[in-house]
């Protein structure tokens, strides 16, 4: 009867916050590999305090550094986080000015730490429009953090899912125009191989705050069976608990890639 219990417990759709979850219990099941997040709400957050956008952006780089540390305690491979949009450039200047300085502000707090605790920094997005600055602050943290092995920290910096599956068919198109291969022969892998996210595995698991439910151009391709989880927290009011329960629900979900569950 107990046993029944658990399992029906284990299966039942508990409230993400009654969830006392430790590291270890989430061990006992599969971890995913790769975790992505749209870090959504900072500005909704600072409004709901009568602060400016900018303060809740401040804040949302603490929930940046809660979600690597406790990604980084559960194993995960890579963590996605989307940063800035190819549409964040329509915002008022002066908060795209404060979003373009983050990086390097976040990184002269974490990278030391970063650095000691094998983490490796990527990019994906587009440079050319990015100011000297952010690109260089960019540049230290990957070459700084290079021959760390353990958790990848991706972040999506002017990134945009069509403009990239874009670049990708162009890149094709010039290697059909060429002669260099046929159009017949393209295939999905061709295409993915020459996406922003080349060398990383398909996100198991999206991730949004805010309670917005959907994916604003972010890595249409890869999340095609990616596991989505929503919530209406802020970024800003994210923490390693709430990752925590993400991940307990994925392990609650079955994933069947269009065909029967075992
Ligand atoms: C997410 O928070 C950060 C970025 C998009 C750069 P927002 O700035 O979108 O905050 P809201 O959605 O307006 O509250
Ligand atoms: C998505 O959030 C982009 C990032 C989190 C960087 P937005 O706030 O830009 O998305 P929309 O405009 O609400 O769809
Ligand atoms: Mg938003």
């Amino acid at each position: 009867m107990i046993k029944l219990f658990q399992s029906w417990w284990k299966k039942g759709d508990r409230p993400a916050s009654s969830e006392n979850l430790s590291v270890a219990d989430l061990l006992e099941n599969n971890i995913p590999e790769h975790v992505a997040i749209i870090m959504d709400g900072n500005g909704r957050w600072a409004r709901k305090r009568g602060m400016p956008r900018n303060m809740g952006h401040r804040s949302g780089m603490k929930a940046v550094k809660r979600a690597t540390i406790a990604a980084d305690e559960l194993g995960i491979s890579v963590l996605t986080l989307y940063a800035f949009s190819t549409e964040n450039w329509k915002r008022p200047k002066e908060e795209v000015d404060y979003l373009m300085a983050i990086p390097q502000e976040f990184l002269a707090l974490e990278l030391d730490e970063l650095v000691q605790k094998n983490v490796r920094i990527r990019m994906m997005g587009y440079t050319k429009e990015l100011p000297d600055h952010t690109i260089a602050a960019m540049k230290e943290a990957i070459e700084r953090t290079k021959n760390n092995t353990g958790l990848i920290l991706n972040f999506a910096l002017n990134y945009g899912s069509r403009r990239e599956i874009t670049e990708s068919v162009k890149e094709l198109a010039h290697s059909v125009q060429a002669g260099e291969i046929s159009a017949e022969d393209i295939t999905e892998e061709m295409i993915q191989s020459r996406l922003l996210s080349s060398g990383l595995p398909d996100p198991d698991l999206l991730i949004r705050t805010s309670g917005e439910l959907r994916l604003s151009n972010f890595m249409l391709w890869q999340t095609a069976y990616s596991e989505l989880w929503f919530t209406d927290l802020y970024w800003p009011d994210f923490g390693r608990e709430h990752l925590f329960a993400a991940v307990a629900e994925f392990q609650r979900r079955t994933r069947r890639y269009g065909g029967l569950s075992k």
